[in-house]
Formats: structure tokens, sequence, C-alpha cells
């Protein structure tokens, strides 16, 4: 059988896990996916640099948009991140090139991702972002397949591993803000740019995508209440611990009245909670349907093992034939988002 041949481009702490997946299982790959499943090139911006993994056997292309034309590739995957420039132009030229595009980037996701997805089905080729919502959790794929008979009632969570590996280490510790989110950046499970993180913007985008998938209307971050845990003192998670709750950035995305609202704050959750009790760079999904009931998914939010995990189950499920528009047919049931401030309670 033919293999799927993959591009990358990519090779920060997500592309290098990539490629170490696919080093490490392509027995095990070849027979979930039914043919062999092969990087041909790859894409970065250092070829020198030292990561600790062997890409000799791949071609390089300095230029990500050269690689995503590449006739020896099938799938692109995008690591690179960035919500326009280099990624968006990957993903338009492999898309328009009819190659399969997975990608971990929530920005361009969040922003652009329901025209991507009809460049994708107009040339009949997959788009999938498993790994930009909640790392290693399988949430994209509850939502589109396992669930996909259920209206949705509501969806939330906690989606950045960041803030909440800053506030239960600051709770645990007594820690300042400034020493853990130093450490959340060593351990790379922080953005480029870790205001995005602490902003709760990321949080934001993932919320986006799921509330999108979920309720079949494009939600964007202009039409959400978004604020990030900046302000959140020690003092507030000490007072907030002697009552007997934390304080978490959870995200809320429902339908209320006619409207459907969306929102990522710092709240007050019960210490007892399964939220409450979320611990680390976990995050955690909870998804309300009108027939499965309450679904409560938890794992890994970041981190270079949990996020390939989610970019090659993505890659299994193209190689195996599967491709299904993401985000449904959008225009079936539009309900309108409400903007902030306007019917949000
Ligand atoms: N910076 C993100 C987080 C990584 O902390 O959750 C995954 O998007």
């Amino acid at each position: 059988t033919e293999p799927l041949r993959i591009g990358l481009a990519g090779l920060g702490t997500v592309g290098t896990g990539v490629v170490r997946m696919l080093q490490t299982h392509p027995d095990l790959l070849a027979a979930r996916a039914g043919r062999p499943i092969e990087i041909t090139a790859v894409s970065a911006r250092s070829r020198r640099r030292d990561r600790g993994i062997d890409l000799s056997a791949y071609a390089w292309e300095d230029d990500p948009v050269a690689l995503a034309k590449r006739d020896d590739v099938d799938l692109v995957v995008e690591v690179m991140g960035g919500e326009n420039g280099p990624a968006r132009a990957t993903a338009l030229a492999a898309l328009e090139g009819g190659k399969h595009f997975v990608t971990a980037n929530k920005a361009m996701m969040a922003r652009h991702g329901t025209s991507l997805a009809a460049v994708a089905e107009a040339k009949g080729v997959a788009l999938r972002f498993e790994a930009a919502v909640a790392g290693g959790i399988p949430v994209v794929k509850a939502l589109t397949e396992g669930l996909a008979g259920n209206a949705i009632g509501r969806v939330m969570g906690v989606l950045n591993g960041t803030c909440n590996y800053i506030l239960t280490r600051m709770q645990a510790e007594d820690a300042p803000y400034e020493q853990v989110l130093e450490a959340a950046q060593r351990l790379g499970y922080a953005e480029a740019d870790p205001s995005f993180d602490v902003g709760g913007i990321d949080a934001a985008q993932k919320l986006a995508l799921l509330a999108t998938i979920a309720f079949g209307a494009p939600v964007d971050l202009e039409s959400m209440i978004v604020e990030g845990i900046e302000r959140v003192s020690l003092a507030d998670i000490e007072h907030a611990a002697e009552l007997g709750y934390r304080i978490k950035l959870l995200g809320v995305a429902q339908v209320t009245g006619e409207a459907l609202e969306a929102r990522m704050q710092p709240c007050l959750v019960p210490a007892g909670s399964p939220i409450g009790q979320l611990e680390g760079v976990t995050n955690m999904v909870v998804i309300e349907g009108d027939f499965v009931g309450r679904i409560v998914l938890s794992g890994p939010g970041a981190g270079e093992g949990p996020t390939a995990s989610a970019i090659v189950g993505d890659i299994v499920d193209i190689a195996r034939g599967l491709i299904i528009p993401p985000f449904g047919r959008p225009s079936a049931s539009l309900i309108p988002a409400a903007r902030p401030g306007v019917g949000a309670q």
C-alpha cells in the first residue's frame, strides 16, 4: 500500500514530539492506519539546532510554503504558530494544492478556521486541529464524532495549562506569580509570548473553536468576554481557599435564550469539585449533550508528548481516509453570538 507522506513545518517542542512519535511507533501506526506513515520533508527556522532527533532521512526546506508544495508530500503538519504570516500561507498552499492539513495553531484556526475549512472542502481534503484545543485530550473528536448525535447545551472547561499550573503552584507553595510563570516557560508549556496564556487569549481561542464546533455558529474572540489571570493575587487565592474555593481560569459557552454566550474568566469553584481539584498543566472539558448528559474529559493540556499525540491521531485518521468537515456545515442552524454585555449573564 502507498505510504502517507508527511511534510512537517516547524520543529519546536511540538514538531520535535511529532517526529519522535512517528519514529517510535512506525509499525503500530501502519497497522492502525492500514498504510505506512512517513515523513518526507521538514522545515524550520534553524537547520543546525540540536533537537535530539535524527532528521537525516528527510528533505529540508527553508520555506514552509515550498514544503507545502512538494510533490512528495500528501499531508502538511503545521506547528509553527502565528495567526497570519507563514502559518497561514502554508495552510493555504497546502489546501489549495489538494493536500491534507493538520495544525496545532489555535490562533490561526480561531481566526481563519471556517474559511480554511471551506477551501479544504472545495478541494476534498482534510483539515484537522485536535492539537489546537486542550493538548492531548481528544475533545475535537469527541464533539465532531462521538457526540455528533447530540444537541449541545453547554461546553465549559479549563483550557490553558500554563494558567492552571500557575494558579495551583501559587496556591500550594505561596509562590509569587512571576516565579511560577518562569517555571512554566522553562517546561515548554507557555506560548512564545506568555501574555497570550496569562491574558486568557490562548484559552479563549480554544473555547471559540469548541463553541464553533458544538453550536454550529462561528464564534470569534471579539464576541467573547475574555479576562486573564494577571490580576489574581496570592491574597485572592488565599481568601478563596479559606472559603473552600479555588480560583480557576474557566471558560463557558452556552446558548442563553436566542444567543450564544461565550466567556473566559477567573472563577471561584468549590475546592472539592472536579475542576477545583485540577492540578498542574491539566485541562478539563465538560460537555452537556441532550441525549448523553454530561461528559467530563481531562488530561494534559500542553507539552511535547500530549500535543504530538493529538497531531498523530489526526494523521492516522486521515491515513484511514476519514475526511469530515471540521465545523460541520454551520449555515444549517446559525445561532447569533452575543456581543459582550448583551444578553450575557
Ligand atoms: N500555552 C498553552 C497552554 C499550550 O499552556 O495550555 C497549549 O495550547
